[in-house]
């Protein structure tokens, strides 16, 4: 029997390299990569920070959840989640009834390093950015441990990285059953 193409759901913090190594996943498995924010975006026409400013917050988590609950196929996709979308209640069931979650760890320093340059993440946007990815780390690393299997993404060649995810993904998706 042909093994089924169960989706993968990358979750994490913001700079733990969720998209780059989506996309290798995606490209190895040969599945569709969908990245929720691009997605999100792409369907409302504007960018993240503009959603966030115009509508709020949870109005981006709505989208989040709208998403992941109906907006994608059910298989053969790589989906690349914001680092937000695991948190609220409920997402991480939602989640792991659409497929395997695996979540890419970093530490915060090299968090900090990664997501300097960019400054199209409203929650880090402004003065003491620092601090603000101080609280948020702190205030979710809880979530993130208890999303599943945890792939570090510190100083390691990606290919190594991609290739530890992939190992997990064939083995968790072999076992993966859809809610009875
Ligand atoms: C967010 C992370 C971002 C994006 C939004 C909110 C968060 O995604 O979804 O700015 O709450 O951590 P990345 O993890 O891709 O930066």
């Amino acid at each position: 029997m042909e093994a089924p193409r169960v989706n993968l759901y990358l979750v994490g913090f913001a700079g733990t390299g969720k998209s780059t190594v989506g996309r290798h996943a995606a490209r190895a498995l040969g599945y569709t990569l969908l990245d929720v924010d691009h997605e999100i975006e792409r369907t409302q026409g504007r960018p993240i920070p503009q959603i966030f400013a115009e509508q709020g917050e949870p109005a981006f988590r709505a989208l989040e959840r709208a998403f992941i609950a109906q907006g994608h196929p059910a298989e053969g996709c790589v989906v690349s989640c914001g680092g937000g979308l695991v948190v609220p209640e409920g997402m991480l069931p939602l989640l792991k009834a659409r497929g395997v979650v695996i979540c890419l760890h970093a530490s915060l320093a090299t968090i900090l390093e990664r997501t300097g340059r960019a400054n199209n993440r409203p929650l880090l946007a402004g003065e003491n950015r620092e601090e603000k990815l101080r609280a948020l780390y702190a205030a979710r690393e809880a979530i993130y441990r208890r999303t599943g299997t945890m792939v570090l993404t510190d100083s390691r060649p990606l290919r190594e990285i991609v290739a530890h995810v992939l190992r997990v993904y064939r083995q968790e998706a072999r076992e993966w059953r859809p809610p009875a």
